[in-house]
């Protein structure tokens, strides 16, 4: 069992090391330096004061040892885009899959309607974390060139608010909708 907490910037140093080695495979594709952590932690509790909220960060520890993050952004028609990353020695123990059932409530409580997620094509993993999690495929990304690079379609998801509570009547955090973004 992990919990969820907001991030503080004595999360720094185990932020570093959390995105780093195999962790970044898929996703920065280097390791994180200490400016960059710092940097995010920051970006991190700066989100946590804006109202309308936009984005939702976390942090996931485990025995009090913060080993990973999960994150959502807010997109247009009050969707939210989900990732989230774990240190690579914690990997397999059904940690990510109990961290993201934890974080969905979460994010709908705040009036978001409809969650999406992608993974790379040769990261299982992800795509079971998100199965495991109620989400289900919705078909894939195009082929987008970033960086010179070209990145092959992606697996995408989703897991729509009514399907967890169908007669719930949308909630907004602070009384406030979320912000839209088109
Ligand atoms: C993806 C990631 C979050 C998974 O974390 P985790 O805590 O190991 O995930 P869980 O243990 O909850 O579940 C992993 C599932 O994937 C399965 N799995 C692991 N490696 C696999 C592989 N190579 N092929 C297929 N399935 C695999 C596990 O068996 C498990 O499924 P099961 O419970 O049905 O057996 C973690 O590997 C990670 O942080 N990776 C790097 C960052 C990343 O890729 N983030 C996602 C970006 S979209």
């Amino acid at each position: 069992m992990v919990t969820l907490r907001p991030f503080t910037l004595d999360d720094v140093p185990a932020l570093q090391r959390i995105v780093s080695g195999r962790t970044t495979r898929f996703t920065h594709g280097y390791d994180m330096t200490a400016e960059e952590a710092a940097a995010t932690v920051r970006r991190f509790i700066d989100h946590d004061l804006d109202d309308p909220r936009t984005h939702w960060n976390r942090g996931i520890e485990r025995d009090g040892d913060l080993i990973g993050l999960v994150k959502a952004r807010l997109r247009a028609d009050r969707a939210a885009a989900l990732s989230y990353l774990l240190r690579e020695d914690t990997w397999g123990n059904g940690y990510a899959t109990d961290a993201v059932r934890q974080f969905i409530p979460l994010v709908f409580a705040d009036g978001v309607q409809r969650m999406e997620a992608k993974h790379h094509p040769d990261n299982a993993a992800s795509g079971r974390v998100l199965v495991k999690a109620g989400f289900v495929p919705t078909g894939v990304t195009p082929a987008q060139q970033v960086g010179g690079r070209t990145l092959p379609p992606h697996p995408l998801y989703e897991l729509r608010a009514s399907v967890l509570s169908p007669r719930r009547a949308p909630v907004h955090a602070r009384g406030t909708p979320v912000a839209r973004r088109e």
